[in-house]
């Protein structure tokens, strides 16, 4: 994958060096094999750097569970009673949009979540924190997570309808403290090119983590910049 999915949108975005953004913590990493689909290593210390530096976090949403690798290592890095909820599309389902293409790759697989389903033993109390939700995330009633969740992480679909949604969504489902993360910005068109839409018509407040995909935003000033 790779070759067919970016190139034409220019980044907008500020670059900013991930301890300017996140106080460094003490992480913890498992599932360090990244396979095709999987954020890289780098940007999935800079998500658990991220969960660390949450107050007392409840909810912690993902938009696209994939393999469960990200969702595994946010239970891992997360309070015993935090909450993690990740959504996936299920196999043939309908979509409200297109997905980009050659996404199916990434949908078409036997189960959601295999890195936490089929973890080992001392895996399974950070498994149980997991819900493993199913549907298409522009059509999922997220309304019982509205202003609940502390961290949201979108990385379901690439297309940029879907960007635009589940950026709607996510800024309905965070706290007024929390912390919203896209990945892909510069990777995939249709990331890049929501987000450029969104600083320029007033989300000012989000900047690209330099040497990641990840962009985050400054809700309520979070940031150390
Ligand atoms: C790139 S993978 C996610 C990778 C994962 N977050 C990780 O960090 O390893 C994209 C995932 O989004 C899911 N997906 C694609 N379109 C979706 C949609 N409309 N609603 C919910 N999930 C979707 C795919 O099934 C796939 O599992």
């Amino acid at each position: 994958m790779g070759r067919e999915k970016s190139g034409r949108e220019i980044q907008h975005l500020k670059k900013i060096r991930w301890n300017k953004v996140f106080s460094a913590r003490q992480i913890k990493i498992v599932e360090p094999e990244q396979r095709n689909g999987n954020i890289t290593i780098f940007e999935l210390a800079v998500i658990c750097t991220a969960v660390r530096n949450l107050t007392d976090p409840k909810l912690i949403i993902e938009i696209g569970t994939f393999d469960g690798r990200t969702t595994l290592n946010l239970a891992v890095n997360s309070p015993p009673k935090t909450k993690i909820v990740t959504l996936d599309l299920p196999p043939n389902e309908e979509t409200k949009f297109e997905l980009a293409p050659f996404e199916e790759y990434f949908v078409n697989k036997p189960v959601s979540g295999e890195r936490f389903v089929d973890c080992p033993t001392e895996m399974k109390p950070y498994a149980k924190k997991i819900s493993q939700v199913y549907g298409d995330s522009a059509a999922f009633d997220w309304s019982d997570y509205f202003g609940k969740a502390d961290l949201v992480f979108i990385d379901g679909s690439h297309a940029y309808d879907y960007v635009v949604c589940d950026t709607k969504t996510a800024l309905k489902l965070i706290k007024p403290t929390g912390i919203i993360i896209w990945h892909d910005y510069g990777e995939w068109d249709g990331v890049t090119k929501a987000l450029n839409q969104f600083f320029t018509n007033g989300m000012r407040d989000i900047v690209i983590i330099k040497s990641s995909t990840l962009v985050t935003l400054n809700n309520n000033n979070i940031f150390k910049i």
